[in-house]
């Protein structure tokens, strides 16, 4: 019997890190996970366990800039690929944060480069972002359009793609996938595992409605009806977090068609505004979400849509789940978990 792929995933205990764990673990692969819970929880590692058909190999806790804590793993470990999610990823908190941002994101991305080389491991796939497309001037949005980043999370995700083109071309040897996730959201269907957002009142939609829905917070403040979108409201292009699960499997499984770097959207290609995700979520939970409509929220764009033809073309891979599945899910992990994970 051939050996198991062993994949270390970095940030594995997170919102979209710990889905990929359970996609990972029921297709086969050993993981091996490395996180340092600033912004996830152990439970999640321990649902990931519960729902998967083996549980993770290992989980290590450490900071990614402690690269002889990181070294002993790809000691201890023979990896075969990593999937790199690990980082800070709030843009508001970005603006305050900046260095913070750079140093995590950045430095945690060529700390990880440094110690694959050193254990000779070549194959890499990293967790970017849409909004490094800043305020795009078309939708939807391919991986062609240019780069504008509009706060230092954004450019951190920028730079780490620009840090990881530069190194492919000095380790020719080396295959990294870049997945741009437009907006994911939702739960795996267990109801076990979802967004549990670390700060008391959620920043983004989904998890804020799940909360307005069950009661914990009075309404949804709606951040501008004055875009040039149909309903004023602001479009996005919300990805099942399932879906972005199987996308890495189907990114790992693509990593040996050619080395050197490639980038991809992750995206369904349909956009949602806040007033439609409302309207799905009620229909999802069953009760009405009050709302109202405020200014805008600093930093926020129009609309993102992606154009998901990319790995759709090179790799026939297209997402399976809707708005309503995404609602359904989202909320039956918020009933399921009132108060998140049991740390
Ligand atoms: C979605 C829409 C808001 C909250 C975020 C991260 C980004 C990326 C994707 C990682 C917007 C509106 C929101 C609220 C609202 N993550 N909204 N009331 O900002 O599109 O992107 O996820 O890569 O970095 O910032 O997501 O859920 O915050 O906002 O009206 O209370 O909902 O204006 O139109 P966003 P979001």
């Amino acid at each position: 019997m051939a050996p198991r792929t062993t994949v270390l995933v970095t940030g594995g205990a997170g919102f979209i890190g710990s889905h990929t764990c359970v996609e990972l673990l029921d297709h086969g692969y050993d993981v091996v996970v490395v996180d340092d819970y600033s912004n996830s929880s152990p439970g999640a590692l321990d649902r990931v366990a519960k729902i998967a058909a083996r549980p993770p190999v290992a989980v290590h806790e450490l900071d990614l800039l402690d690269r002889r804590a990181l070294s002993r793993v790809f000691d201890e470990h023979r990896i075969d690929a990593v999937i790199h999610f690990a980082a800070r990823k709030a843009v508001g908190e970005s603006v305050e944060l900046p260095v913070e941002y750079y140093d995590t994101n950045v430095g945690g991305t060529t700390a990880l480069l440094r110690v694959m080389r050193d254990h000779e491991v070549h194959r890499l796939v990293f967790s970017s972002s849409c909004s490094i497309y800043g305020a795009a001037a078309r939708v939807p949005i391919t991986e062609q359009d240019p780069a504008a980043p509009t706060n230092p999370y954004a450019a951190s995700k920028w730079l780490c793609e620009q840090v990881l083109a530069d190194t492919c071309r000095h380790l020719p040897e080396l295959s990294v996938l870049a997945l741009r996730y437009f907006n994911p959201v939702g739960a795996h269907p267990s109801g076990l595992l979802g967004e549990v957002p670390r700060t008391a009142v959620p920043n983004n939609v989904m998890p804020y409605l799940a909360r307005v829905a069950a009661g914990r917070l009075p309404g949804l403040s709606v951040f501008g009806d004055d875009y040039p979108t149909a309903d004023g409201t602001g479009v996005r292009d919300y990805i099942h977090v399932m879906d972005v699960a199987e996308g890495h499997r189907a990114a790992l499984e693509h990593l040996d068609d050619e080395s050197g770097m490639r980038v991809f959207n992750l995206g369904t290609g349909q956009g949602t505004s806040v007033l439609e995700l409302v309207a799905a979520f009620q229909r999802a939970c069953g009760r009405p979400i009050p709302y109202e409509i405020t200014g805008r929220r600093p930093g926020d764009v129009s609309a993102l849509v992606a154009d998901p033809g990319g790995v759709a073309r090179a790799w026939n891979w297209t997402t399976r789940r809707d708005l309503a599945a995404m609602c359904e899910d989202a909320w039956r992990f918020q009933e399921c978990n009132p108060s998140g994970y049991p740390d």
